[in-house]
């Protein structure tokens, strides 16, 4: 029987060698004349083991990690095509604590499919949303994505469900779907494993929400530093379209609908819904006053959809499960399941869907593993660069969008970034000012000169001109900006500075300049 291995074409996995790994595999299979075949999977997303790579055995899959290509004569030396012990053998991989805790809705096949055959999307249930969709009316489809309690993925926590139904209640005579893939915030990856690891299931999404508002068209709007992620949606949409499932008869029906991927030069803005689309519409990314709503007055003037990746993606389970399903998981107003990618300073950094309510301890101390340095967590910074930052005393705070923000915090795309104690919070503070700076589309004044004279009030503070002087100023300087920018952008760089100052006095008090003795 022919052996089936599986080496990732995940980017974190390819950044850490697996395609040398790949090749060094099929060398082998090649010189030992092995029945093997090497399917190129995405990651399980515990990437402190990647490059792993997995055999299938008639017990599961058997797993190995990290390997390097020089590994991979040793492991074949001893049995690793029947599943054999080798110092990098991690068992049967379904078993691996990291995995066997999480709930996987949203990634369910990433990491364990072809993320290019849509035979195995269809074998481990995908398309089952898309063909329930298509025996629903569109308002019945929008009625079952507002019951899941499904809100965006993409940072504002918005319900999905009334996104939809304001375009399908909005007349127009071409309508769109637009993919927010632009991933900028710091930490976060999870819309590139989709992208990466299950292309289909955000075909899948797209397609349930055309249908849902009457769209024929969407866009996945991505950046250039994400080119594996640009080179599988590319192939996965020509393979959808070849297989029925994109085109002018979605799955045989009267729906048509078909996708696009747009790649823009990756800036942060450009993820803020409305600078996206004036990119996407060829200009530069300058944030859009509202009204209009893209709903109403979106792409090219057109009603319009824009979601996250992963609150897209997250469609297909929905429909296929039904709402209560997906609802039934999670705490409070959010409800289902959160791909949180915990990242930084930390032993076991990756991808752990889970339903709401874990609190930020369970996450990194028992998840993570604390810090890779072995030092003591001083702080996580949740909700990628404009997220507040948690000392160790907020770690009961549960991961949902009101308890963060009745702490000043907020969960953003779920990103966690943990620093151990050597961390300075002044620098961080500076760095947020500065990256509001560098970042700013220059629209508002709060943002534009704000950022700037914030990093100014910072380095006077490191230089301890007038220390009580500056943190009044920083403090008013930061009000301004929280109640006068027209974007998050502007709006949320107090989050991080006002929380490092908050919970992180002393390192705003820099030790008084000691004068030598007579
Ligand atoms: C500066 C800025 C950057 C943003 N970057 C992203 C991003 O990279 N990806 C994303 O999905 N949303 C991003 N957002 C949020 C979007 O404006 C918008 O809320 C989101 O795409 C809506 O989709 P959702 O409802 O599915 O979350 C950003 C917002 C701001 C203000
Ligand atoms: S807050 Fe900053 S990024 Fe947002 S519109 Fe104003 S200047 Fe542009």
């Amino acid at each position: 029987m022919t052996v089936t291995f599986y080496v990732p074409r995940d980017s974190g996995a390819l950044a850490l060698g697996a395609e040398k790994v790949a090749r060094s595999l099929q060398a082998e299979i090649d010189t030992r004349n092995l029945d093997a075949r090497i399917v190129r999977n995405g990651s399980r997303g515990m990437y402190w083991l990647e490059p792993m790579v997995e055999v299938e055995t008639p017990n599961g899959r058997i797993a190995y990690g990290p390997v390097k290509a020089s590994d991979v004569a040793a492991l074949l030396d001893n049995g690793m095509a029947e599943g054999g012990v080798h110092p990098l053998w991690l068992g049967l991989i379904d078993h691996h604590p990291f995995l066997a805790k999480q709930t996987r809705l949203t990634f369910a096949r990433c990491g364990i499919t072809d993320p290019v055959s849509l035979e195995d999307y269809r074998v481990n249930a995908g398309l089952r949303g898309l063909e329930n969709a298509l025996k629903l009316t569109p308002a019945e489809i929008v009625a079952q994505v507002t019951e899941s309690g499904l809100r965006g993925r993409g940072g504002a926590g918005f319900p999905t469900g009334i996104k939809w139904k304001t375009v399908l209640e909005t007349a127009g005579s071409q309508k769109y779907i637009v993919c927010n893939a632009d991933e900028g915030d710091s930490g976060t990856f999870a819309d590139r494993m989709i992208m990466e690891g299950d292309p289909f299931v955000l075909i899948e999404g797209m397609t349930i929400a055309g249908i849902a508002v009457g769209a024929t068209k969407g866009y996945i709007y991505t950046r250039s530093e994400y080119p594996h992620a640009i080179a599988v949606m590319n192939e996965a949409l020509q393979i959808a379209r070849e297989g029925g499932v994109l085109g002018s008869s979605v799955l045989g029906s009267s729906y048509a609908f078909d996708i696009e991927v747009r790649v823009g030069a990756g800036a942060y803005v450009c993820g803020e819904e409305t600078a996206l689309l004036e990119s996407l519409e060829g200009r530069r990314g300058i944030v859009r006053a509202k009204p209009p709503l893209p709903a109403h007055k979106g792409l090219f003037g057109k009603p319009t959809v824009i979601n996250n990746v992963i609150s897209l993606a997250s469609v297909p389970v929905i429909l296929d499960k039904g709402a209560p399903f997906y609802k039934d998981f999670g705490m409070g107003r959010s409800r289902g399941t959160i791909p949180l990618q915990i990242a930084g300073n930390v032993k076991y950094g990756g991808l752990f869907e889970a339903a709401f309510g874990l609190t930020l301890g369970e996450i990194v101390d028992d998840i993570g593993g604390g810090t890779a340095t072995g030092r003591p967590v001083k702080a996580v910074q949740v909700g990628g660069p404009l997220g507040a930052y948690f000392p160790r005393e907020l770690f009961d705070t549960p991961f949902d969008y009101e308890a963060f923000a009745a702490r000043d915090g907020l969960i953003g795309h779920a990103g966690l970034v943990v620093f151990d104690d050597s961390v300075d919070m002044l620098k961080q503070a500076r760095f947020a000012m500065e990256f509001c700076a560098i970042e700013s589309c220059g629209k508002c004044t709060p943002c534009r000169i704000g950022s700037t004279r914030g990093v100014e009030v910072v380095d006077r503070l490191s230089a301890n001109i007038e220390p009580d002087k500056q943190i009044e100023v920083l403090t008013a300087l930061c009000n301004t900006m929280k109640f006068g920018s027209l974007c998050a952008l502007g709006g949320f760089t107090p989050y991080p500075v006002m929380s490092a100052l908050t919970h992180f006095p002393e390192d705003f008090r820099p030790a008084p300049i000691a004068v030598a003795a007579e």
